[in-house]
């Protein structure tokens, strides 16, 4: 049973050419004019791009008291109905808990994905268990990145002796080093001074965690990286201060990539200055929500190259969840969703405006990520071998974004009201269609796990700092042999 995909503009990251896809066993088996095939799927209008793939997604993630609320079933469902095929989550480890065992609670939760996804390891705590599961996850589970959370105080932050040594290990293994970066303990002492002084409000979340604890732990991790020797993969950079030390450090020659978030590229802080609790409180996450000025900085960086791709960090919680932060801020579950809204967003706000042109688009939504995760082109390629994971982009095709008809399981769109030009006509995961002009067909359990093994070339990263502190020997034969 073979399908054609026909009539449409096939929009790489770097082409853009009118062709026929054809489509056997849920991979791209030819590319041209004139195809047929048992199926065919007209794209009269449409550009045929790699599905979105999203490299941050928390889906039923224990977190400060309570699971984040879309799951593995949802949270794909919502993804591919926005045109994303492939998610990668954090498999979070529990104080003490090995990481294999971790791996387990993600491989029984993720059985129900529609599409494919894979996972990141998180380094919650250090010990020799940990450096030596490590070297099993990268080898026999197909994982190749590992994230450090630079905050959470108590929970889930590691110190920075604990982040040298996994990142040292990683350097050893052929993986990528990933951070959360914000200084933890200045969050925590803000934090504590806020409340003492009154501030219980959701907008005191943003006032706990400024831009220069952010930039201060990005510059923090870049060093600690080139001194590992390892390249580093930030997450969820939201201001200046932070794309800043990842525009000098890729200046410099070094690995660093940075991911914002279409929520921080398209939403700025005065939200949290709603007199409505609930609104404010929906939109508390970490880092917050920044000014204009933040914003266009990042997009800067999205049009220059200095930022790589573009994320969401879907960690989803209800308002009856959010409300456990009444009268303290800090109680407030951390995250907000956008797997479905992350692809029309960046098209409408990107595109369509003419900060991106589509193959940058293509690039910061799915082939850079492949790249850098180190699955291309099985995903994030139009290429004849490729999983058939695509979308049919129709850039004409609007809506407005309501909580009333998406697919994620919460009760609210942090997006709610914005009207989006640019959605899928057709999401097709390794063949599958799985959504038709807005009309769901997904089949829970459909995706599968996709191995993503160590990029030893991408890991022969400069490190500066060993070139100019190797130590040397010092000629200091005419001292004397004894100090007496
Ligand atoms: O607020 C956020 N970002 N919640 C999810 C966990 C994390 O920090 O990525
Ligand atoms: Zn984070
Ligand atoms: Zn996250
Ligand atoms: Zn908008």
């Amino acid at each position: 049973m073979t399908k054609v995909i026909k009539n449409g503009t096939i929009v790489t990251a770097d082409l853009t050419y009118k062709a026929d896809v054809l489509i056997e066993d849920g991979v791209i088996t030819e590319i041209g004019t004139g195809l047929s095939g048992d199926e065919e799927l007209d794209a009269t209008g449409c550009y045929v791009m790699p599905g979105g793939i999203d490299p941050h997604t928390h889906l039923e993630m224990p977190f400060m008291g309570t699971y984040s609320s879309d799951d593995f079933e949802s949270g794909t469902r919502a993804g591919l109905a926005g045109g994303t095929t492939m998610v990668v989550d954090f498999a979070l480890p529990n104080p003490g808990e090995s990481l294999l065992d971790a791996l387990k609670r993600w491989d029984n939760k993720s059985t129900r994905a529609n599409c494919d996804y894979s996972f990141h390891m998180a380094v919650t705590w250090w010990g020799e268990q940990v450096f030596d599961d490590m070297k099993t996850v990268v080898e026999t589970r197909g994982i190749n990145t590992f994230k450090h959370f630079m905050a959470y105080k108590g929970a889930l932050m590691v110190n920075d002796d604990e982040m040298y040594a996994s990142f040292q290990r990683l350097a050893e293994l052929g993986g990528i080093a990933m951070v959360h970066a914000e200084n933890g303990d200045v969050v925590a002492e803000l934090s504590a001074k806020l409340l003492a002084e009154g501030n219980t409000g959701p907008e005191a979340h943003a006032y706990s965690r400024p831009p220069q604890v952010e930039g201060e732990a990005t510059n923090r991790a870049i060093m600690i990286a080139d001194m590992a020797g390892v390249p580093l993969y930030v997450v969820h950079t939201s201001c200046e201060e932070s794309h800043e030390a990842i525009r000098r450090a890729r200046m410099q020659g070094k690995r660093v990539w940075g991911e914002p978030l279409i929520q921080h590229l398209t939403l700025d802080d005065s939200e949290y200055m709603n007199a409505d609790w609930d609104h404010a409180a929906r939109r508390v996450m970490s880092p917050p929500f920044r000014n204009k000025q933040h914003q266009d900085s990042l997009w800067a960086g999205l049009q220059s190259g200095s930022l790589s791709v573009v994320a969401t960090d879907h960690c989803a919680f209800t308002t009856e969840q959010k409300r456990y932060g009444v009268g303290d801020f800090t109680k407030i579950p951390n995250g907000t969703g956008g797997l479905e809204d992350r692809m029309p967003m960046l098209w409408t706000h990107g595109v369509a405006t003419g900060r991106l042109t589509p193959n940058e688009f293509v690039a910061v939504t799915s082939t850079n990520i492949a790249k850098i995760l180190n699955c291309y082109p099985k995903k994030g390629a139009v290429l004849v071998g490729a999983d058939a994971d695509l979308v049919v982009w129709d850039p004409e095709k609007t809506k407005v974004i309501s909580a009333g008809t998406q697919q994620s399981a919460i009760d609210y769109n942090v997006f709610e009201g914005h009207e989006v030009k640019g959605l899928p006509r057709y999401t097709l995961t390794r063949g599958q269609v799985a959504v038709v002009d807005g009309e769901i067909k997904t089949q829970e359990g459909h995706g599968k796990f996709v191995e993503r093994e160590a990029n030893t070339v991408v890991n022969k990263a400069l490190s500066t700092w060993k070139e100019l502190t190797a130590p040397r020997p010092v000629d200091r034969s005419g001292i004397p042999a004894t100090g007496v």
